[in-house]
């Protein structure tokens, strides 16, 4: 299987990935996390990209192709895998295309979760007290939520036109967002 989890900031992405990847046997990859755990550890990457991230801005394209890129020539990703917060510009997805195609494969499904912006918010403020992640601030949520509803909301046409687009409602327990994900999927994977 190769998935791609989409939604706004605070939607649950990483959240069901986990579940999504371990019901599949594939690894989740979130470019959030690759980014985070890269500033933690101070490498060049993570230098390059603390900046944006900190400020809500997208990763330069360039920056963020070539690292998916490697992640997904790892081994474990060769059976498949879930893109948790990649693509995110119209520009990635052309890039992810030519690296799916280059493996003989394609895309089985893209998983968006909508979620009411409410919420949302609500979900990130409570994280921000929690986990202390350095864009949840007031301030960083809104331009994370300004930027995907003008660089990332696109993409949804885009595979909703290829015929790969499940929307899933995001609202509730955890538990039953995971259960809608695996009812939709399940189909998915059948056909
Ligand atoms: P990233 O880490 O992907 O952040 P994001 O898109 O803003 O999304 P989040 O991780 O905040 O939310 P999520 O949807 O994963 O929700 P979660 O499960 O955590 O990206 C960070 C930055 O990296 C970007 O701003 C950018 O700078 C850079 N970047 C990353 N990818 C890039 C790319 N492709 N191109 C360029 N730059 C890129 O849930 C949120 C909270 O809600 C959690 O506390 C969770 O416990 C809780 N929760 C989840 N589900 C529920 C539920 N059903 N009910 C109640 N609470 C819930
Ligand atoms: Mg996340």
């Amino acid at each position: 299987m190769r998935l791609i989890m989409m939604g706004p900031p605070g939607a649950g992405k990483g959240t069901q990935a986990k579940f999504v990847a371990e019901h599949f046997g594939i690894p989740a990859i979130s470019t959030g996390d690759i980014f985070r755990a890269n500033v933690s550890k101070g490498t060049p990457l993570g230098v390059k990209a603390q900046g944006y991230m900190d400020a809500g801005e997208y990763v330069p394209d360039e920056v963020t192709n070539l690292m998916v890129r490697n992640r997904i020539d790892e081994d474990d990703a060769t059976p498949g895998f879930l893109l948790d917060g990649y693509p995110r510009t119209l520009a990635q997805v052309e890039e992810l295309d030519g690296m799916i195609k280059f493996t003989g494969h394609s895309l089985d499904a893209v998983v968006v979760l909508t979620v009411d912006a409410e919420e949302i918010v609500q979900r990130l403020l409570q994280r921000a007290e929690v986990e202390g992640r350095a864009d949840d601030t007031e301030d960083v949520i809104r331009r994370r939520q300004e930027i995907y509803t003008e660089q990332t909301e696109p993409l949804i046409d885009v595979y909703r036109g290829r015929g790969l687009l499940i929307e899933v409602d995001g609202m509730g327990e955890v538990a039953d967002v995971t259960e809608r994900i695996f009812a939709a999927l399940d189909t998915v994977a059948q056909s």
